[in-house]
């Protein structure tokens, strides 16, 4: 198992040009181990030129929350991964459930644009997790084990997989540690008998900030957080970043 850390800020549809100067300047003098964490930012497309040239030469990686599943066409508004690519972007994020709920995005879209982002040496960072009502009635494991099957390639070297529950996306809600390490050993074992992927990175997402964060980390073996709201607030990112 991986020992690298991976923090992931979703910055979602926020922060405009100014404020963006702001949080990278503040980012660039936090003090982390670069060898065992990995910094990685995914603002909105039209911030990347601009992320991607103000962390040139730091330890600050940049990547994007979404791309198309095909090269190049005629598909009106969406960006292309070769693009994303020229822009240095090393990590997308895929299947959001934002993604999925706003852009009917399904695991068949999903697994295609994985599969794209892979041939461009691109890392997917792929995003499962249930609803409220998944979970109530029991089902999460399934819905879980089904996204993985649809979404993820057989036999890949790594994976990242970001475990985020729809219901604690901006909700304050955050599952106890055993319903993360029970996800966790789940998607391990999941990956390893079906898909033939034995290197995971595991990470959490959903209603993160420093308090929690350290308390999972400590209490799980999981690689990491996949980052909304506390990821625009440069106190708990220092914390967060300063803790791994
Ligand atoms: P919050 O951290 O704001 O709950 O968002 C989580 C998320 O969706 C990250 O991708």
């Amino acid at each position: 198992m991986s020992q690298v850390k991976l923090i992931v800020s979703n910055w979602k549809m926020n922060l405009n040009f100014i404020q963006t100067r702001k949080l990278i300047n503040g980012l660039k003098k936090i003090k982390f181990n670069s060898s065992t964490t990995k910094n990685i930012i995914c603002p909105q497309f039209l911030l990347i030129p601009l992320v991607s040239e103000l962390i040139k030469k730091t330890n600050i990686l940049v990547g994007a929350q979404d791309c198309h599943q095909n090269t190049a066409g005629a598909f009106t508004g969406d960006t292309s991964v070769e693009l994303l690519k020229k822009m240095n972007c090393k990590y997308v994020i895929v299947g959001h459930s934002e993604r999925r709920q706003y852009h009917n995005e399904t695991d068949d879209i999903i697994k295609q644009k994985v599969d794209l982002i892979l041939s461009f040496g691109i890392k997917p960072i792929i995003c499962v997790g249930e609803s409220l009502k998944d979970r109530k009635n029991k089902k999460y494991t399934k819905v879980i084990k089904e996204q993985l099957s649809n979404c993820i390639p057989f036999g890949l070297n790594n994976v990242i997989i970001a475990y985020e529950p729809i219901w604690s996306i901006g909700t304050g809600l955050v599952p106890t540690i055993e319903e993360i390490v029970e996800i966790h050993d789940l998607t391990t074992n999941f990956l390893k008998k079906s898909k033939k992927i034995n290197q995971l990175n595991f990470l959490y997402g959903g209603s993160v900030n420093a308090d929690n964060f350290m308390d999972i980390m400590q209490n799980t073996n999981i690689n990491g957080a996949l980052i909304g709201g506390s990821s625009l607030k440069i106190n708990e990112m220092n914390k967060i970043l300063t803790f791994c």
